[in-house]
Order: structure tokens, then C-alpha cells, then sequence
């Protein structure tokens, strides 16, 4: 293969930008997938495609995960928009978190492709579950391992959220389909790597499984602090046409929201996981 594909790495914990890779390109995808496994999160810089190319590229990683909640681009049912006008104030995922872990198989990946970017800002952050997970205590790791915790849709896109700011947007749809709750380990091994990774986010988890909530509520925010330490941090400034794909059973993820009065528009297609295990 003659193409001259960089993967330079972004930060100590996570992260890749891919340079000279084509999404379209069968030949690039063992390079890409290996940089995903790697790194965690990879921005495929300045691609050139279309809604089917972007959903040929994301069926290579398994079958697509429809998103309940969020709007869809007309004909694409399977890709959702993630979008700020310039007269809105929240911007969807605004809030540290992980996709899908909603769902009792939750989501492998997000590839989110730029469509129209504000002129400044609209970075994504991401932060290392893995890395999270390594720098506890062995202590800590021993209390966890083994814990298990709730994550519901229901207080993010259900009826009792409509009333959100983001909700008053109209980004979102479909408030009555959010009924599920899901029961997921506190540490996982990841399916891939066979690494162990903190599996909790601030959007998604309610609470610890068996502790008392005043227990529980400690614990967790324990962890959310603990989870935002710069150490475990990358960050991705978007240039139109960039395609970043993170992998959510080994991050959290951030969108900045620091573009008031801009345009920002994304299409995200979410890839379907399995369940997640100890
Ligand atoms: C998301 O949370 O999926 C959106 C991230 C972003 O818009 O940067």
C-alpha cells in the first residue's frame, strides 16, 4: 500500500488523529481499527463524504444502533443529528458522559462526522475510563470490582425531562419510548482489549446497586471527580469534514459548549455492543 497514513498520538492517556486515511478506503481500515482499539478515540482529519459513505464506514464495525431519542436526517433513519442553531443555548451531550449505557447491550461506538463547525470552540473532550480505572488505590479497585450500578434514559429523554432546556430545543423525540433502566458492572473488562475500565457516567447512572442511596450518591461522586482529571484527558478540535469515532465502553465524552451564537452541525451514527461484563 503506497498511502502515507500518521497516527499521531494526542495525549499520555487517550487518543489519535489519523492523517492520509480514507474512510471510504477498505485498505485503511485494519490501520484505522488498530488505532481505535489503541487510542480510544481517533479523529479521521478532513474526509470527504456523504451520509452512505458514512454509514457504509460505520457498518465495518458492527450493525447500527438507531437512536430513540434523537432527531434523524430525513432518509437516514440510522443517522442522528447533533445540532446547535445559533439562537439555542444547550447544546446536546453538554454534560461529561458515555452513549447508550442506558441500554442492557450498550453501544460499541459513536462516529461523529462535522458537517458545519463555528468558527471557534465546539471542541469535543474525552477522558480514559481505563486510565480512570488504573490510577485508583488497589483498595478502591477491590471495593469496586464486582459492584454493579443502575443507568435509566428516563430523567435525560423522558417525560419527566421535557421541561430541559435541551429538550425546549426540539432536538429530541420519542420522551415516551424512555422507559428502560439497565443494570451494568462498575468495572468492566472491555470486550476488546480485555482491559478494565470504570463503567459509571454523571448522565446516565443513578445509582450503586445494594448501597444505601446516601452511600451510593458519596461513591459515585467520588468517582465523577476523580474521572475529570486532566491526566486521563484528550482533547478534539474539529475541522469540517473530520470523522471522530470514540470508543464508549472505555470513555466519557464532553461537548464544549463555548460557541454562543453559532452553528454547529454534526451527523452520529452509534454502533450496537454487547452486553458488558465484569
Ligand atoms: C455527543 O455527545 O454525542 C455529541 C458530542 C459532540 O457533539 O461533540
Amino acid at each position: 500500500m503506497s498511502d502515507k497514513i500518521i497516527v499521531n498520538r494526542l495525549a499520555g492517556s487517550i487518543g489519535a488523529e489519523i492523517i492520509g486515511a480514507d474512510v471510504k478506503n477498505e485498505h485503511h481500515w485494519p490501520i484505522i481499527r488498530k488505532a481505535f482499539i489503541d487510542f480510544s478515540v481517533i479523529s479521521i482529519r478532513e474526509q470527504n463524504i456523504t451520509p452512505d459513505d458514512h454509514l457504509t464506514f460505520a457498518k465495518r464495525w458492527g450493525e447500527i444502533n438507531v437512536n430513540r431519542f434523537f432527531n434523524s436526517l430525513e432518509s437516514y433513519p440510522n443517522i442522528a443529528i447533533v445540532l446547535k442553531e445559533a439562537d439555542q443555548t444547550a447544546a446536546i451531550g453538554e454534560d461529561w458522559h458515555t452513549d447508550h449505557s442506558y441500554d442492557t447491550k450498550p453501544a460499541m461506538c459513536s462516529i461523529l462526522h462535522a458537517i458545519d463547525l463555528p468558527p471557534y470552540g465546539g471542541d469535543t473532550c474525552f477522558s480514559s475510563q481505563y486510565a480512570a480505572y488504573d490510577a485508583l488505590s488497589n483498595k478502591m479497585k477491590k471495593m469496586l470490582d464486582g459492584q454493579y450500578a443502575w443507568h435509566s434514559s428516563r430523567h435525560a429523554f423522558g417525560e419527566t425531562a421535557k421541561s430541559d432546556a435541551q429538550h425546549k430545543t426540539g432536538n429530541f423525540k420519542n420522551a415516551n419510548k424512555a422507559t428502560q433502566d439497565a443494570l451494568h458492572p462498575v468495572v468492566i473488562t472491555h470486550p476488546l482489549s480485555g482491559k478494565k475500565a470504570l463503567y459509571v457516567n454523571p448522565d446516565f447512572t443513578t445509582h450503586l446497586e445494594g448501597f444505601k442511596p446516601s452511600e451510593s450518591k458519596a461513591i459515585l461522586s467520588f468517582l465523577y471527580s476523580h474521572c475529570q482529571n486532566a491526566d486521563f484527558q484528550c482533547r478534539i478540535k474539529w475541522k469540517k469534514g473530520d470523522v471522530t469515532m470514540w470508543d464508549n465502553r472505555a470513555t466519557w465524552h464532553k461537548a464544549i459548549n463555548d460557541y454562543q451564537g453559532y452553528r454547529r452541525y454534526m451527523h452520529r451514527i452509534t454502533v450496537e455492543g454487547c452486553t458488558v461484563n465484569p
